[in-house]
């Protein structure tokens, strides 16, 4: 599904990505982890398409398309979501009236009709149920004084309203508690298919109990150093990252 191939990827010409390999099938669950500063979440906005990063080497591909040449919209249009993608705050338009629009434009770019309202309304009350979503939170103001649990969950609802092909999860700067890790993965986890794949980026190995990933990769200065199957994690978290570099 996804290839990464010898990724260098710099911002202000400052090299951070220093030739990434990385392969995600369809199906597989795949953990990021590494030291602050290692490049995860350039990683993840690169692959996403943000236009601050400057690819100097290499190549993204989805289903064997390059995405060298598709801006970011266009990559959620083909199935990449990465979280925290709208963590702004949009005082009077809604979870629901958000999730909506997002999901007309990917039709439209796909030359479909907006989803019938009737249909629009089922498809959300289908998901917030599964994800165990309160419908009163549906209709919150987007972000507006969301807690960081909640902010996950708006999240999650995103990707099980949109079923990305590739959902990139970065856990890293948002301080998540044991609900939020819990929401998290227990969103993941329901939403998961053979179909689908997910990278989860995190520094905690406690989130990749609830996720089991299939393979852990360490980032360290720009590089996989190493990767593994879901023990690499309880080795970094005796270990520490050191040993690696
Ligand atoms: N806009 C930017 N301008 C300058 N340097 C940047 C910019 N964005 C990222 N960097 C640098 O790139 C390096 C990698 O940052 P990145 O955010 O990818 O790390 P990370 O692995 O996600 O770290 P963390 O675990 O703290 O989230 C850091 O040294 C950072 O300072
Ligand atoms: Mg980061």
């Amino acid at each position: 599904m996804l290839q990464v191939k010898n990724l260098h990827a710099s911002i202000n010409d400052k090299e951070i990505l220093k030739g990434i390999n990385l392969e995600i099938k369809a199906g597989e669950v795949h953990a990021i982890m590494g030291p602050n500063g290692s490049g995860k979440s350039t990683l993840s906005a690169v692959i996403a398409g943000k236009e601050e990063y400057e690819v100097t080497e290499g190549s993204v591909l989805l289903n064997n398309e390059d995405l060298e040449d598709f801006a970011p919209e266009e990559r959620a249009h083909k199935g990449i979501f990465l979280s925290f993608q709208y963590p702004i705050e949009i005082p009077g338009v809604t979870v629901t009236n958000f999730i909506k629009t997002a999901i007309n434009s990917t039709r439209k770019a796909k030359g479909l009709e907006d989803l019938p309202a009737k249909e629009m309304l089922k498809l959300i009350r289908e998901k917030a149920d599964l994800l165990e979503i309160d419908r009163k939170f549906l209709s919150r103001s987007l972000n507006e004084g969301f807690s960081g649990g909640e902010k996950k969950r708006n999240e999650i609802f995103q990707m099980a309203m949109l079923e990305p092909k590739l959902a990139i999860l970065d856990e890293t700067d948002s301080g998540l508690d044991i609900d939020a890790l819990k929401v998290v993965a227990n969103g993941v986890n329901k939403l998961k298919s053979k179909d689908n794949a997910v990278l989860v980026i995190t520094h905690y190995q406690r989130l990749l109990d609830y996720i089991v990933p299939d393979f852990v990769h360490v980032l360290h200065n720009g590089k996989i150093v190493k990767s593994g199957g879901k023990e690499l994690a309880l080795e970094l978290e005796e270990k520490g990252y050191d040993w690696l570099k």
